[in-house]
């Protein structure tokens, strides 16, 4: 693995709050697309869960993979950071049927063997990774038919750059639609969820299905 990649990430990680003990609603478990607390889509955007194997990729602290094990799901999470597997085994570790490991995702991917319905990323390692090398290794451990969705800033947004200058891979929804159908995916849906307020930046949310 890069140590000045975890390393990077760790310095981020140690800027991170906890997520809030529950939402808005009063849920214990919940999940966010978007840079907001309380906004935009929930986990229907990923159709059912219950039964079906997930795999986060860049997980962090783990609560967003944690609601949908709640649901039925079982998942893997993976981040770069040391700690951050950590911080979500501390507190998800007891929930039945997820688990929590330190990987880069490129590493993580050819090194895996089980197949995974669903592939999400929140702000996460698919908007820092090259697609060119990322989305045949999702392809290839994505079952038929499965969905890979994702979020990230919209293009050209200044905020929220973690790490070195240059980690993201921002793509505008065009450019997204052109790049995972050329890795195997169809159904392509990119969507920009309005932010909460009107001159704050929204969030782009990318679905794809394994063709
Ligand atoms: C902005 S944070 C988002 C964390 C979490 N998804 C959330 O919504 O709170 C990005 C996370 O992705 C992880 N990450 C970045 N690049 C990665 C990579 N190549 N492989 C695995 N994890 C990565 C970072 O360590 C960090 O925890």
């Amino acid at each position: 693995m890069s140590s000045t990649l975890a390393e990077s990430w760790e310095r981020y990680a140690a800027t991170s709050k906890p997520r809030r003990a529950t939402n808005g609603c009063g849920e214990s478990t919940w999940l966010n697309w978007t840079q907001y607390a309380d906004h935009g889509p929930d986990e229907t955007v990923l159709g059912p869960v219950a039964g079906r194997k997930v795999l986060e990729l860049g997980s962090g602290s783990g609560d967003n993979l944690a609601h949908l094990v709640t649901l039925g799901a079982s998942g893997v999470g993976i981040d770069v950071a040391p700690s951050r597997e950590a911080v979500a085994r501390k507190r998800w570790g007891g929930l039945p049927g997820v688990e929590f490991r330190t990987a880069e995702a490129v590493e993580f991917l050819e090194g895996a063997t089980e197949e995974f319905d669903v592939v999400l990323s929140i702000f996460g390692a698919v908007w820092f990774t090259a697609p060119d090398t990322l989305m045949p290794l999702v392809r290839g451990r994505i079952s038929l038919g499965g969905v890979l969705v994702f979020s990230h800033l919209p293009p050209g947004s200044q905020e929220l750059q973690p790490g070195k200058t240059g980690m993201r891979h921002d793509h505008t929804p065009d450019e997204w639609r052109s790049l995972l159908v050329g890795h195997g995916f169809s159904d392509v849906r990119v969507s920009l969820i309005d932010p909460p307020e009107a001159k704050a930046v929204g969030t782009m949310l990318v679905h794809a299905r394994a063709a």
